[in-house]
């Protein structure tokens, strides 16, 4: 299952991407906003994080005006790699390299068919591991030795 919020400026690549997956037949949950009235993205950066860190989600979409504020929040929760994708290969080498459980983007610097196109590559990269499983095993001992229960030492 995948998890999927914006705020307002996401909004539209939001549904977008939503009539995306459901003709990939791909489950998913929407945990808002319902339109386009203006609201804080960390509110629904949480929400959508938040599912992927407790493992109630597979992984995550978060929409903002550039990617970057929910990028800051989503990574602020324990086992999200939150990626910020703009083009074919960092949606490509944000799974086959980081393993991303959580794609970002930016509704105000994509246009729509730049954004399916990496949503689709982000599905369906498989992550190679080998040595890109050592780092992220580093990212992993980095977040243990700094973080207990999600709050900062
Ligand atoms: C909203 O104006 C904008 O700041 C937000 O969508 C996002 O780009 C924040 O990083």
């Amino acid at each position: 299952m995948i998890a999927i919020g914006s705020d307002h400026a996401g909004f539209r690549l939001k549904e977008k991407i939503k009539d995306f997956l459901k003709k990939r037949e791909v489950e998913f949950y929407d945990f808002g906003p319902e339109n386009e009235d203006s609201v804080d993205y960390p509110d629904f950066g949480e929400k959508v994080a938040k599912a992927v860190s407790q493992g109630k989600a597979e992984r995550g979409i978060l929409i903002c005006g550039s990617g970057l504020g929910m990028t800051i929040v989503a990574n602020k929760f324990k086992g999200v790699r939150a990626t910020l994708c703009h083009d074919e290969y960092t949606a490509k080498m944000s799974r086959a390299h980081n393993d991303s459980n959580l794609l970002t983007l930016g509704a105000r610097v994509l246009d729509e068919e730049m954004a399916l196109k990496i949503v689709e590559i982000w599905l369906d990269t498989p992550f190679e591991g080998g040595r890109h499983l050592r780092r992220l095993n580093k990212i992993k001992e980095i977040e243990d030795k700094n973080f207990i229960e999600g709050v900062s030492k």
